[in-house]
């Protein structure tokens, strides 16, 4: 008998998967780089650890469904990071367009948790609410945080460039 929620929810989980690879390489990415932000660094940096904390979550859930975690395809979506990365990183304002794309990059990641926790019970996984509903508000907290200093973070690379200058 097919069960078209449970198809769903996993499928699902392994575009999570893939999705928060590509955050953990964007971000490692990023720290290396971000040492005029000290803020901006320290944010990214806990970010990270977050992030493989929800790298772990979505694996459980994954074996929990009888699902293996070790057949993920993640590869062609991280090298797309890395070149992300690697294009932002040539131009001078990498800062603001790395805090552009963070932003909208948390907030693709708040959707598609909220889908996931939508799916749990059709999906006969309640018991993955929960560490689905941590990642989350994880989530949430960063975007937050980004929202809240993107002009902050403007300022201060608009005094970079008046000192570089
Ligand atoms: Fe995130």
């Amino acid at each position: 008998m097919a069960n078209i929620a449970r198809d769903t929810f996993v499928v699902g989980l392994r575009n999570a998967h893939a999705m928060e690879v590509q955050a953990r390489e964007l971000m490692e990415r990023q720290s290396e780089r971000l040492d005029e932000y000290p803020e901006v660094k320290a944010k990214v940096v806990t970010h990270l650890q977050e992030t493989n904390e929800q790298l772990k979550r979505l694996e459980q859930c994954l074996e929990a469904c009888g699902e293996s975690s070790s057949s993920l395809k993640d590869t062609a979506q991280s090298l797309m990071a890395n070149m992300t990365a690697m294009a932002h990183s040539v131009a001078g304002d990498e800062i603001l367009k790395n805090t552009f794309a963070n932003n909208a990059f948390e907030n693709f990641e708040i959707a598609a948790y909220k889908s996931l926790i939508a799916l749990c019970s059709a999906a006969g996984m309640p018991e993955a609410k929960a560490p689905l509903e941590a990642s989350l508000k994880e989530e949430q907290r960063m975007a937050a945080w980004i929202d809240s200093n993107v002009e902050k973070v403007t300022m201060e690379f608009l005094s970079h460039q008046r000192q570089a200058a």
